[in-house]
């Protein structure tokens, strides 16, 4: 075996998932519920009306499920906690046996060896806190710094890796934009002033964290999805400014360099209010390193009825697609990696989610689950991560996306993310051959990089 590929020692390899999608029983124990408690039990609103209500049942099986991370010899775990187990009404009272709940969790994990990676918000708004206008609402920042100091209280001491929020972009495209997500928005006015908060609660998140002297990290993670030019045309070249502005720009310009990006203006038009230069302050706070969720990236093209970005995205009919209608690119990975440390310094590094939805066979008749295409999927990114390393991108780990199938979001359970197949009927874990192949690139460090990976179990 070459050593090529190989990882620095201290490189941390883990799996994420999400609260809402894997852990099931939402309103269990004095919970509140949920915006996507709300949205998916919404007549129409997720592929075959699909839930939470039970997802991977995680929260009756998280042991069961630690153990086969130690199985799989995953070093670090990402989850996300629920703002509404802890606190029911996303403000005031708190909830002792939703601390618990996660409190039993990161000692177990603690126990196996496998380091807690945890996320405060990954887009569980407690619905109690929609009503009162969710992140429309100044005041949101306020509860997440209140929710976050709660948690730290209990947990500070033991989590050596925090994240404040999970993928802002998201939450606004999707939620106040487009609509497709909970709350299920579609507004213009809305979506800059629900970034804008979200990057506000935020700075509040870390603030916390500082207040107490924690001795982990904190972060932020974001989605980041470089946007190609579909022609050498100048309106496709502008096209593909404005997408990497709204998409990537928009969340780290104000993070790091505390502005927005020029294009907003244009984009938004006059949906772009004018914030208060002191929020910049807020929202410029520190952070110990970068999560970076990785997926594809975009080829576009100008298109003016597109409103209000104005890109049309172009199919690449010599690359590979995934279920969710992803391109299948590597090399942006890299590029990703080495933009951002040349664009906002060297700052240390972690790709918290990477994966694909792909078809996956029914069991073969010894009962494997064979995922050739996943395999192949996270042997090029993990190789193109390690490119990134090389050239000078400060990368500290990895993270697959996910450790489990899990719903979808509003695509519910009709696609499929996991290195280990669940079947909903009964619960039942398998980890898939690209459960396996990652598995061994754990143990060698990278170094199974080198190996044709279908090979494995
Ligand atoms: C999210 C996950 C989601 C995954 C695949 C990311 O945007 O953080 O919750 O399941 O992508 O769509």
């Amino acid at each position: 075996m070459s050593d090529s590929y190989r990882f620095p020692d201290t490189f941390l390899w883990g799996a994420s998932t999400s609260a809402y999608q894997i852990e099931g029983s939402p309103l269990a124990d004095g919970a509140g519920p949920s915006i996507w408690q709300r949205f998916a039990h919404s007549p129409g609103r997720t592929t075959n009306g699909d839930n939470g209500d039970v997802a991977c049942d995680h929260y009756n099986r998280w042991r069961d499920d630690i153990a086969l991370m130690g199985e799989l010899g995953l070093q670090a775990y990402r989850f996300s906690i629920s703002w509404s187990r802890v606190l029911p009404q996303g403000t005031g009272s708190v909830n002792r046996a939703g601390l618990d709940w996660y409190e039993r969790l990161v000692d177990t994990l603690l126990a196996n060896g496998i380091l807690p990676n945890a996320t405060l918000f990954h887009w569980d708004l407690p619905a109690a806190l929609d009503d009162r206008g969710g992140w429309l609402n100044r005041d949101v920042a306020d509860w997440f710094g209140d929710y976050a100091r709660v948690v730290f209280e209990r947990l500070g001491d033991r989590v050596p890796m925090w994240a404040t929020l999970n993928e802002p972009w998201v939450v606004t495209d999707g939620g106040y934009l487009h609509g497709a997500l909970a709350p299920g928005h579609r507004n213009l006015f809305e979506a800059p002033i629900a970034s804008h908060n979200l990057l506000r609660a935020h700075g509040r998140g870390v603030q916390a964290f500082r207040a107490e002297a924690r001795k982990g990290q904190i972060g932020l993670v974001v989605n980041l999805e470089p946007k190609d030019p579909a022609s050498d045309s100048h309106a496709d070249a502008d096209a593909a400014q404005r997408g990497d502005a709204y998409m990537n720009r928009q969340y780290l310009d104000p993070v790091f360099f505390g502005t927005y990006p020029d294009e907003m203006k244009d984009i938004f038009g006059v949906a772009w209010p004018a914030f208060p230069a002191e929020d910049f302050d807020l929202i410029r706070e520190k952070i110990d390193f970068l999560g970076i969720n990785y997926y594809t990236r975009g080829v576009v093209r100008d298109d003016p009825t597109a409103l209000p970005v104005r890109i049309a995205y172009v199919r690449q009919p010599e690359h590979a697609y995934t279920e969710t209608g992803w391109e299948v690119h590597p090399p942006s990975l890299t590029r990703t990696l080495l933009w951002v440390t040349e664009r906002y310094g060297r700052i240390p590094l972690y790709v918290t989610e990477n994966g694909a939805a792909i078809y996956d066979a029914p069991h073969t008749i010894d009962g494997r689950v064979d995922d050739p295409l996943r395999v192949w999927y996270f042997r090029e990114h993990i190789k193109a991560a390690h490119d990134a390393m090389t050239r000078g991108a400060d990368l500290r780990g990895y993270f697959a996306w996910s450790l489990l199938d899990n719903y979808e979001w509003s695509l519910g359970f009709s696609k499929r993310f996991g290195i280990v197949h669940v079947d909903y009927a009964t619960q039942e874990r398998t980890p898939k051959a690209s459960a396996w192949y990652y598995s061994e690139i754990i143990r060698t460090n990278g170094g199974a990089l080198d190996e044709p990976g279908d090979s494995h179990r």
